[in-house]
């Protein structure tokens, strides 16, 4: 277990943010867990899990021990005829765990390629993109609270994902440290290729019948031609949720803004394309000293250079402002915000 005190964090947030943590301490196993929550306790410090640090904005100095989890470690737990099941330690690195289940061909992770992120913080949000969130494949997550060190198992029901959303985020939020992930895949291909960009990049080639290899190929590139690079433009993804809205207020606005992408969803209301909206209030491209929107995606904020977040927290609310006087609709940050 490394101890690390009044410790920079600016290398471990993807929007290059300086803060520092009272306590940095990483761990390479549940012992060692366990070990950092009582030295949390005794210090009356509050505990707060750091993955790759892709989806925060660290706005201030934080008076936590926070946690690096280091474990590795992908198992074969059960093969049931073409079904699968895996069980991924918190700290492996999301695009790497793709790589390995499609080179021994195991099937389903393809479209989520290339996200950042560890394993153990792809529940946090239930991650998802180009058409399948990570709820499609997770049997159950295993996890330590932080108050007493219990080992708790919670189902797929039991995260209550939604949409960029679960049960970490709302009744368990900052309870419990995730400490590994159950997932079920597929010796046989089951291809999702029907979310537009995805389906217009097959359209666009020869290839007749894809592969799950065609799939994460395509997916790679899509996502390397549209989002920057955290490691040469820092930034946090989507900076803001898309809205989902009744269909009654995506009808009135597709009446007004005809071009708005709009998607409806398997309950009745409608998602809407944050992009679109904050590119329309022209937003895209605008820079304001070190701090930025993206000039090739309206939804992601960038940090060209700026210490703290602040000023990225006040672009932000600037951005809101106009959409919400604009459409009508409220847009909410997607990452997760200290400070
Ligand atoms: P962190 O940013 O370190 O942590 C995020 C939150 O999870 C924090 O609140 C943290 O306390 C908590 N947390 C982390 N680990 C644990 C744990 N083990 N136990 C309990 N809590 C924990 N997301 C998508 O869904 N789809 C995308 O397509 C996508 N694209 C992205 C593209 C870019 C360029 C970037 C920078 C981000 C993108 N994201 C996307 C967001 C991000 O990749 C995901 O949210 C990812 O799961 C974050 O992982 P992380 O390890 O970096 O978590
Ligand atoms: N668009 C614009 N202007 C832009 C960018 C996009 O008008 O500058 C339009 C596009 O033309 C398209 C629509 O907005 O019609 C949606 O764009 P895109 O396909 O790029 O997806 P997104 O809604 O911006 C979401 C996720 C991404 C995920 C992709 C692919 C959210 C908040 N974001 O982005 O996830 O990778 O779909 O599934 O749901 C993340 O969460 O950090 C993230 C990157």
């Amino acid at each position: 277990m490394q101890i690390l005190r009044d410790e920079p964090l600016q290398p471990y947030n993807t929007l290059s943010l300086q803060a520092r943590a009272a306590v940095l301490v990483r761990v390479g196993s549940d012992e060692e867990l366990l070990a950092a929550f009582s030295l949390a306790a005794e210090r009356d410090l509050p505990v707060v899990p750091l993955g790759e640090g892709s989806n925060v904005v660290l706005a201030r100095d934080l008076d936590a021990l926070v946690l690096r989890q280091d474990t590795r470690g992908i198992e074969i737990l059960e093969e049931d005829g073409d079904k699968v099941r895996l069980r991924v330690a918190a700290g492996e690195n999301w695009h790497a765990l793709v790589q390995w289940t499609l080179h021994r061909g195991l099937y389903g992770l393809e479209n989520l390629a290339l996200i950042p992120g560890t394993v153990g913080a792809a529940p946090i949000q239930n991650i998802g993109a180009y058409g399948i969130e990570l709820k499609s494949h997770l049997l159950q997550v295993q996890a330590l609270a932080i108050a007493d060190g219990q080992s708790l198992v919670l189902s797929n029901a039991g995260c209550e994902f939604g949409y960029r959303d679960s049960v970490f985020k709302r009744g368990l939020r900052d309870k419990l440290v995730i400490t590994a992930v159950d997932l079920q895949l597929s010796r046989v291909p089951e291809l999702r290729i029907d979310y537009p960009a995805l389906a217009l990049a097959f359209a666009q080639t020869a290839i007749a019948t894809p592969t799950p290899q065609d799939v994460f190929n395509t997916v790679v590139s899509i996502r390397r031609s549209k989002l920057p690079d955290p490691a040469v433009e820092p930034n946090a993804g989507s900076f803001f949720k898309n809205p989902v809205v009744p269909a009654e207020l995506a009808q009135t606005l597709l009446v007004k803004f005809p071009g708005l992408s709009a998607y409806p969803q398997p309950d009745g209301r409608v998602k809407l394309a944050a992009a679109w909206m904050i590119e329309h209030c022209g937003w895209k491209g605008y820079r304001e000293d070190d701090i930025g929107v993206h000039p090739q995606h309206a939804l992601v904020i960038v940090n060209y250079g700026n210490d703290n977040g602040e000023q990225l927290l006040s672009l932000a609310s600037k951005v809101a402002a106009t959409v919400a006087d604009t459409f009508g609709v409220q847009l909410v940050i997607e990452p997760r915000v200290y400070g």
